[in-house]
């Protein structure tokens, strides 16, 4: 009979130390016998689990997802590794991005590259609007402002089932599905804290019955080919790097017949008056970082052009324009005050550090933004609603999916 193996031994023995084993111990991924004294034996189907558990750690997979694996508790193997895979490919996008990024900017700059990199990559592989509170307040006033303007003619029949992908905190996810009682959706986002603040917007909403929240990229849809009868996008393709995959992948779920309908912003397309220098500086601010982060902010008029080079029919393409002035003074708040501004105002911290602007002019934009509130001021932003289907004859892959 073996008396079984020491946590010492096995520790050189796999090349784990001995506070990594305790510490896989505690949380229930090897958790080996005790000896009378209290010290661990470790059998032969610990040592097995063990080595299980060190390939699964290998992928990258987080301890808990280990153990659950390991415990055969987890209720969908098969779903929690794609949705790692997921996980993995978007990490590798992202170091591609970051890679391709650094590698253009090495080879323009000067003699001060530190300074080069530091100021052309401050928001590189980061969501430019940030994931704090002050970001989820935007959104959801956004959604509440904008919803008659984007979601007007937005409904999807009763048994549908709409895939909302980049679906942040919810904040559209209610209102969509509020507008159409009978459809059933699919809501994915990258980030965990995302998909919690979605999916606790979604249960006070009363919703939870027919809208799944979970984890999902984009780029890998986590429901099978061919699927979904309708997919919406609201504010994503505007922080892709490569929005025409994201486009190639989306119409790869969709049934022969099904839509799309994608609803993006244009800074470009914003005018106000007082016109003021300093608030265009600001803008421009958030355009820039936006662009280093990967993204687009002025990618609603190219959402024909990428619809077009990712596969898609009829594509159709409508712009909405907000026009707050005295007569809207709800407008005015909401769009202006609650929206446009604190979102263009969350880029100074990176703005300044990246040296695009001095704290006393973007402080000074974001004042001149706010003056437009004010008796006399107006302010207006287009919004561009892209429509199209996948025809039900034609083949699953574009031609050219290249660069629109
Ligand atoms: C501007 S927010 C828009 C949220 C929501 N659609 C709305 O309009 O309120 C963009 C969201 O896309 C998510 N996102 C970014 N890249 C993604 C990807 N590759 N796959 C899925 N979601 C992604 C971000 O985490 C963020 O929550």
């Amino acid at each position: 009979m073996t008396r079984g193996r020491t946590v010492g031994e096995l520790a050189e023995a796999t090349g784990l130390s001995v506070r990594v084993l305790r510490h896989w111990d505690e949380r229930g991924v090897v958790s080996p016998s005790r000896t009378p004294a209290g010290h661990r034996l470790y059998g032969a189907d610990d040592v097995v689990r063990l080595h299980r558990a060190i390939t699964l750690r290998a992928l990258g997979l987080p301890l808990d997802r280990v153990a659950a694996l390991l415990n055969g508790t987890d209720p969908d193997p098969a779903a929690t590794l794609r949705a790692h895979l997921a996980g993995v490919d978007a990490d590798l996008r992202r170091r591609r991005t970051v890679r391709d990024r650094l590698a253009e900017v090495l080879a323009d700059t000067g003699d001060d590259v530190l300074s080069t990199v530091l100021r052309e990559m401050t928001m590189i592989g980061s969501y430019v609007h940030g994931y704090h509170e002050t970001e989820a307040t935007r959104l959801r006033d956004q959604a509440a402002t904008l919803a008659d303007l984007l979601h007007d003619g937005v409904t999807f029949p009763d048994g549908a089932h709409v895939l909302e992908p980049g679906c942040g905190v919810g904040a559209q996810t209610v209102v969509l599905a509020a507008r159409s009682p009978g459809a059933r959706f699919t809501s994915i986002d990258l980030t965990e804290t995302q998909v919690a603040a979605a999916r606790a917007r979604v249960e006070a909403a009363g919703l939870a019955d027919r809208v799944d929240v979970r984890a999902g990229d984009v780029h890998a849809p986590p429901v099978p080919p061919g699927s979904v009868d309708h997919v919406v996008v609201f504010f994503l393709l505007e922080h892709l790097p490569r929005p025409e995959e994201a486009l190639v992948a989306l119409r790869q779920v969709l049934r022969p017949g099904g839509t799309i309908t994608v609803v993006e912003g244009d800074h470009g397309a914003t005018s106000f008056h007082p016109d003021s220098d300093d608030a265009r500086a600001v803008i421009a601010c958030q355009e820039v970082l936006q662009r280093q982060a990967g993204g687009d902010a002025g990618i609603g008029r190219r959402l024909h052009p990428l619809l077009a080079a990712a596969g898609f029919d009829d594509v159709a393409v409508v712009p909405r324009t907000a026009h707050a002035h005295a007569g809207r003074p709800d407008l005015a708040d909401s769009l202006v005050r609650r929206t446009f501004t604190p979102m263009v105002a969350g880029v100074r911290e990176p703005a300044l550090a990246a040296g695009l602007i001095t704290s006393e002019r973007f402080d000074a934009g974001v004042r001149d933004l706010l003056r437009t509130t004010e008796p006399g001021g107006t302010f207006s932003y287009t919004f561009f609603r892209a429509t199209g289907t996948r025809a039900a004859s034609t083949s699953t892959t574009p031609t050219n999916p290249g660069r629109a």
